[in-house]
């Protein structure tokens, strides 16, 4: 059916369900260093290393195979904890990670082993590895001190056949189509594969629908996964706008957008783990139309527009008209989210804040997004305040911009934004966080804003 190169080893793939997860497959090989521990993205005890295209050449990229339906990894190159030492000999990062302790029970160290070994192989890499490549990776028992310890001792990426492989490019993702589930190469034969398989669903990296899979035992007719689609994976940066393959992944964001504004690092960090934004998609997290998706607030500030193919053709949808209801957006089950399009300029004084219970790889109780140009004359000339948490779909306060636009910005403007934005806030209570709570906090964030922006 297809091929998946495992620890360098082609294994062909045959009498496996397409929507089966990686791990599942891997640990039916014996290789059962990855690990299941929470099955929707959060504790990395399954993590591999996929090799991805890098420019010319390839770099480590991890991955949670749980969160993996075992066709997207088809053409792929996977090295599991089990392929990194041969012949007895460990990998630098299995071998620090013993040296200091960095493991008691076990069951997270696999996953820890890959993440450094893919941190240590990483080109732009400059000084000690950086622990945040770890922050997709939870240990239960040994603490994080001994981990941190041994990712500071690793040096550069040794000489030897992991290094020398990262010198040629990644093999390019054939299209596939079994029972189940199809790979197009192009928008026009994913839009085919809607018109032949009634009742299919669009996925990209997987990291929302491998949860329903796998804690909500959701099953789909026909999957169709845009990973093989170029077009889909294609950026463009002009005078005017820039515009970003809605298959991208988001790890890969900042060096498709080279003129993005400077928030664009730090809303990065915040977004899940590098393993979810590894393979996690902006189209994705956009079709999701989570109301707590962390990608809307900042694109809606920035006058995002999604452009959707489809039977009847192409259209540009205006972010701030995207979304209809909760999870539901104007796209129809037959188009495709093709891509994303920011104008420019961008404002001049962007923040983002994500109001959550851990810093990071952690889902928002709030989002907030807000953007303020102020001109010659001191008075605002453009306002924008987005939200997610706070009503059925992210939200764009444009009552609370119009109030703002042609006056100072000052305290008097964030009270008249404060007192438009309360009663017009509609959060639920949950266990992140009760209503008042989201409100109160959506309303302190504008103060925050005004306070780290002020002139
Ligand atoms: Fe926890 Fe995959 S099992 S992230
Ligand atoms: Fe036990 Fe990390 S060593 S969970």
């Amino acid at each position: 059916m297809f091929t998946i190169r495992v620890n360098g080893d082609d294994i062909p793939v045959a009498d496996w369900s397409p929507q089966s997860t990686l791990l599942e497959f891997l640990r039916a090989r014996g290789l059962t260093g990855s690990k299941e521990g929470c099955a929707e993205g959060e504790c990395g005890a399954c993590a591999v290393a996929m090799v991805v295209r890098d420019g010319s050449r390839s770099a480590y990229r991890v991955v949670n195979s749980c969160l993996m339906l075992l066709p997207m990894a088809a053409d792929r190159e996977i090295y599991t904890v089990e392929g990194l030492s041969a012949n007895g000999v460990l990998q630098d990062a299995q071998m620090a990670m013993a040296a200091a302790g960095g493991s008691q029970c076990g069951y997270c160290t696999p996953g820890f082993v890959v993440s450094l070994f893919a941190e240590q192989h990483r080109a732009d890499r400059t000084g000690p590895c950086d622990t945040h490549a770890l922050a997709g990776n939870l240990c239960r028992c040994t603490g994080y001190r001994p981990i941190r310890d041994a990712a500071a001792s690793l040096g550069p990426a040794p000489a030897g056949p992991f290094r020398d492989r990262l010198t040629d490019p990644a093999a390019p993702l054939s299209s596939i189509a079994c029972a189940g589930y199809s790979r197009p190469a192009s928008v026009e034969a994913a839009l085919d594969a809607f018109r032949s398989q009634p009742g299919s669903v669009v996925v990209a990296g997987a990291t929302d629908m491998g949860v329903e899979w796998n804690l909500r035992r959701t099953r789909w007719p026909h999957l169709v996964d845009l990973d093989a689609v170029d077009e889909l994976h294609d950026s463009e940066e002009t005078a005017e706008a820039v515009r970003i393959g809605a298959a991208v992944p988001l790890a890969e964001l900042a060096a498709r957008w080279s003129s993005a504004p400077a928030v664009l690092a730090e809303w990065l960090t915040l977004f899940a783990s590098p393993l979810i934004r590894n393979r996690a998609t902006l189209g994705g997290n956009l079709g999701t139309a989570s109301p707590i998706g962390d990608s809307a607030p900042l694109l809606l500030v920035l006058d995002a527009s999604v452009e959707l193919a489809g039977p009847r053709g192409r259209r540009v949808v205006p972010l701030n008209t995207f979304f209809v209801g909760y999870r539901k957006t104007m796209r129809q089950p037959d188009e495709i989210i093709v891509s994303v399009r920011i104008p420019r300029p961008y404002p001049e004084r962007l923040g983002f804040y994500k109001i959550a219970k851990r810093r990071f790889d952690d889902i928002s109780t709030v989002a907030a997004a807000m953007a303020i140009d102020v001109g010659a004359d001191g008075r605002v000339s453009r306002a924008r305040f987005a939200f997610g948490g706070v009503a059925a779909t992210p939200l764009l306060a444009t009552e609370a911009s119009d109030a703002v636009v042609g006056r100072p910005w000052n305290p008097d403007a964030v009270e008249r934004v404060q007192g438009i934005l309360a009663p017009r806030l509609a959060p639920l209570s949950d266990h992140r966080g009760s209503q008042d709570y989201r409100r109160d906090v959506s309303c302190s964030l504008i103060e925050k804003f005004w306070w780290e922006q002020r002139a």
